[in-house]
């Protein structure tokens, strides 16, 4: 087996307590590189690739963007592209790390650069828990946390949270008082609620010193709520973590951020998988991408409009959908089997392929606001299969 963690990581675990059996599973994980990870990363694979092979299907069900980057961002990434025979000939690295640093108002130093951020995510959780230091999250959220500590076996403690609310902060801590790591999703993926900077704040001002928080903040563009990000420059136990997958439209590109004291990022590093791994390309179109305020702006009233419109449309109707979502998502209850509903509605002509339930909501599923023409032809979808 290829040993890709470095002697450094190695002895970091064996002091961590992990046993050597685990320590070997860990370097399988990182040998078997994207692929592996991303197994962690995306609980539903085996789901999607089915629904993935259908052609034409309305792809409302992972939580992408029904359009791809801003037209600057396509301009930069072509052009940057007829210079992929050099490895970043104009220091688009560099760029798109200044970039960053002048919207956010943090630190150069502070800011890394990832293919994603599901990767990061699982190296996080390998860095920070063990047997002896917990993970906790909150349940439903994005389970990629808990399933990486459950690959590791470190204890796992889930929080549930209330419909329509952010992540119940106190009950986080509650839950497990001495964790080695305290995952926040906000806005949350399932539920698109907000964990407000406040409660953010009193977690860190009542987490123990020596563990780490961690707010994963992918939908952050999606919502007018105030990042996390400025919190990081005075902070050593504080990660915020970003992904162009989604309101930039990037998820093909593969771009992500981690905000974080230097020595945090490295402590990241050394669980992979590789920072070095960007494309010029996706640098290229991130940094053209990041400024753009106005275009931002814009496509999240779309977002909005077309999420508002479609919960109306299932509220006359008599369908339940959960309140208080700010992202691109959001839950309805058919009060029968989610997965039998998700099954019938890519039955249909116009073939609608949405989000799952997580265990906790067996009757609810999680449906991604796409176009004005995807929410139009779910619409149709849902009329036909509840007629029925
Ligand atoms: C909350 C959250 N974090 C992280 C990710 C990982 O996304 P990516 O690896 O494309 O950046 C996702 C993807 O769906 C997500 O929903």
């Amino acid at each position: 087996m290829t040993m890709l963690l470095e002697k450094d990581a190695r002895e970091d675990l064996l002091e961590r307590g992990y046993s050597r059996r685990t320590i070997g599973k860990i370097s399988a994980l990182m040998a078997a590189g994207a692929a592996a990870q991303s197994l962690l990363v995306q609980p539903a694979l085996a789901q999607q690739q089915a629904a993935r092979g259908i052609k034409g299907a309305v792809r409302i069900g992972s939580n992408e963007c029904w359009t791809g980057p801003f037209e600057p961002g396509v301009q930069a990434a072509a052009k940057a592209a007829a210079l992929g025979n050099w490895y970043d000939p104009d220091n688009y690295r560099g760029d798109l790390i200044s970039t960053v640093a002048k919207v956010e108002g943090i630190p150069e130093s502070h800011i890394m650069l990832w293919p994603g951020s599901g990767g990061p995510l699982v190296s996080t959780v390998a860095a920070y828990c063990s047997p002896t230091k917990g993970l906790v999250t909150a349940d439903p959220t994005f389970e990629s946390a808990w399933r990486t500590a459950d690959y590791l076996g470190a204890p796992i403690a889930k929080a549930p949270q209330a419909v329509g609310k952010g992540h119940d902060v106190k009950a986080m801590l509650a839950a497990n008082p001495n964790a080695g790591l305290y995952y926040i999703c906000s806005p949350n993926n399932p539920t698109g609620t907000v964990t407000p900077l406040a409660d953010i704040e009193w977690l860190l001002a009542n987490k123990p010193r020596d563990s780490i928080l961690l707010i994963d903040e992918a939908y952050i563009h999606f919502s007018e709520a105030p990042s996390a990000a400025k919190l990081v420059a005075g902070r050593s136990d504080l990660i915020v973590m970003r992904t162009f997958s989604k309101l930039f439209g990037m998820a093909g590109v593969r771009l992500g951020l981690t905000f974080a004291d230097p020595e945090i990022q490295k402590r990241i590093g050394l669980f992979g998988p590789t920072a070095g791994g960007l494309s010029i390309t996706a640098m290229a179109c991130g940094t053209a991408v990041y400024p753009e305020t106005g275009l931002i702006k814009a496509r999240r009233q779309e977002m909005i409009a077309n999420r508002e419109e479609t919960i109306a449309w299932l509220t006359r109707k008599g369908i339940e959908v959960q309140p208080g979502s700010q992202a691109n998502m959001f839950m309805m209850n058919w009060k029968k089997p989610a997965k039998d509903m998700q099954a019938a509605l890519l039955a249909t002509p116009e073939k609608v392929q949405i989000g799952r339930a997580w265990p906790i909501w067996p009757t609810v599923s999680r449906v991604t606001v796409g176009s004005a023409d995807d929410m139009a032809k779910f619409r149709s979808a849902v009329e036909k299969i509840t007629k029925a």
